[in-house]
């Protein structure tokens, strides 16, 4: 599956003939200076939860491609309120079929909170299955033993986008265990070096998914790979 790293904990997948993007947070991202917001192109944008740094950009994009925002009630209530009302609420546990194929909404153990101070409910996780595989999605979330889950409720993964940063989420010791749990051993690390807190060691990083027999990919912003 093609994959495009936007920075932070954004990205895009094509999926059937669509692209979903994912946790758009870009402009204000000094990281990701280089990435012009207004050539992203998206049919849906999947928000995990309402922390600035996984929304931001996204109404602007949704306003532009008309792309269909997917995420929870609360959070589609905040697009509303910016002026998007292309949207399709789910929750945790739902499962939809999409013409790209489907999603499942899955736990994540973070926090929510909109920017302007609404209530953010609970963040969420996506596994997105179609008809040529599937991917996980965890958002912000520590490691925990829902994941055990997935692999019973969902098609086999050949991908999971995991946070590696640390500090406000997983680390790269727990994203291995994650790897584990949800038997899968193709990740593609997010959530790291954005911020001083979140800077981590790519070679070290790398060498702990190794070490246990799996991959680490870590995209450049902007690269574009299939993953
Ligand atoms: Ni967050
Ligand atoms: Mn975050």
């Amino acid at each position: 599956m093609k994959v495009t790293y936007y920075g932070h904990a954004c990205f895009s997948a094509e999926v059937n003939g669509k692209t979903l993007l994912f946790d758009p947070f870009i402009s204000f991202n000094e990281l990701a200076k280089d990435v012009d917001i207004s050539e992203i192109h998206a049919d849906y944008i999947l928000i995990s939860h309402g922390h600035e740094d996984h929304l931001a950009d996204a109404p602007a994009i949704a306003k532009r491609t008309g792309a269909k925002v997917i995420s929870t009630p609360e959070i589609t209530g905040w697009f509303a309120r910016n002026g998007v009302d292309n949207s399709h609420m789910m929750n945790t546990g739902g499962r939809f079929h999409f013409d790209f194929g489907s999603v499942k909404c899955v736990s994540a153990v973070h926090s929510s909170g909109l920017p302007d101070g609404g209530y953010g409910a609970n963040p969420i996780g996506f596994v997105i299955e179609h008809d040529k595989g599937a991917f996980y999605y965890s958002g912000d979330t520590a490691l925990t033993m829902d994941m055990k889950l997935i692999p019973v409720i969902c098609k086999k993964l050949d991908l999971a986008i995991l946070p590696i940063g640390d500090n406000f989420t997983m680390g790269a010791a727990d994203a291995v265990l994650a790897s584990d749990f949800i038997e899968c051993n193709n990740v593609l690390g997010v959530h790291y070096d954005t911020f001083g807190w979140i800077k981590i060691d790519h070679e070290a990083a790398v060498k702990q998914f190794s070490d246990s027999g799996k991959r680490l990919t870590l995209l450049n912003i902007g690269e574009t790979k299939e993953l």
